[in-house]
């Protein structure tokens, strides 16, 4: 719940203190800017110029929460969790400190939920900014508060007031995660490789995960964030049917790119049940001296 992580979530306008207001219905920033909570329990904190983008759409989700609930990305899951739970004892961060777990396109809250279930001290802040994503991420925990909010254009979280950020396959601000991040905090990244999902790249005319992407990302970092530990190599095969398949190229960015009717016909002529091969990398990153 949004009261859980009251102290962490800032004003995105100045970056002043939120709290709640009229039974947590809406939080009043110190400078009186006032935001309104859902119905569904997630508030939107963006500044004066709103939104610029939308993020992943209502089938998006949908098709994201069947996938992850069949558990076909469970040893993500447990890697990612492993890893936090590492960050966290790095950082010297007992569990009855409550540490702050931070996820940056947090999606339906698949994963945060699982760390908050295994660090059973720690709060957790989603932040989407898909409205869509936040209906199912404000009910996906009971200690993770969710925010719509734009990564791009800053996190609407006060200074050095996080423990561990996750991004899993979204979009990160190295600048903005070294400003919320403890002195001995950690990102944790993960991004997907090439290789990722390829059996399934020629016959649904889908593109193939691109080179260097963990290079990317550490270039975009510099000045902000440097590597810590090493990288994770993660890899192991799914056995989808042909509906996992379907839900796992409409969670995906080719969900655009396919006609819903194309798509269908070609996932229609794939065998019964399917190998397919997932592969991704965890970077740790923690901010510069
Ligand atoms: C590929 S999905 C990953 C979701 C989740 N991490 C998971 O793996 O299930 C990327 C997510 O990032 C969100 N997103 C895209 N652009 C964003 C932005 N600028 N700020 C915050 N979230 C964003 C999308 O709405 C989507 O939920």
């Amino acid at each position: 719940m949004l009261a859980d992580v009251i102290d962490v979530l800032a004003d995105p306008v100045d970056g002043s203190a939120l709290e709640g207001a009229d039974d947590f219905r809406r939080l009043v920033s110190e400078t009186g800017h006032s935001y309104d909570v859902a119905r569904q329990g997630y508030v939107t904190l963006a500044g004066g110029a709103g939104l610029k983008h939308k993020g992943d759409g209502p089938e998006m989700v949908a098709a994201r929460e069947t996938f992850l609930g069949r558990g076909h990305f469970a040893p993500f899951v447990e890697s990612v969790t492993d890893t936090v739970e590492d960050a966290l004892e790095a950082a010297g961060v007992p569990e009855d400190a409550h540490p702050v777990i931070c996820e940056v396109g947090a999606g339906t809250g698949y994963y945060l939920a699982h760390t908050l279930d295994t660090v059973a001290g720690a709060r957790g802040v989603g932040i989407d900014v898909s409205a869509a994503a936040a209906k199912h991420l404000a009910k996906a925990h009971p200690r993770l508060g969710a925010v719509v909010a734009d990564v791009w254009a800053g996190m609407p979280v006060r200074d050095h007031s996080v423990d561990v950020i996750t991004v899993l396959f979204a979009p990160r601000n190295p600048g903005e995660f070294a400003r919320v991040l403890t002195p001995g905090g950690q990102a944790v990244v993960l991004t997907a490789d090439p290789g990722h999902l390829d059996e399934l790249r020629e016959p649904l005319g889908i593109i193939g995960v691109e080179e260097g992407k963990v290079d990317r990302l550490l270039e975009q970092s510099k000045g902000h964030l440097e590597q810590v530990g090493e990288l994770e190599h993660i890899e192991f095969k799914m056995d989808l049917d042909q509906e996992s398949i379907a839900s796992q190229i409409g969670m995906s960015p080719s969900a655009r790119h396919i006609a819903p009717d194309v798509l269908a016909e070609r996932i229609s002529r794939l065998p019964a049940t399917m190998t397919v091969t997932a592969k991704a990398t965890v970077t740790r990153l923690t901010p510069v001296a």
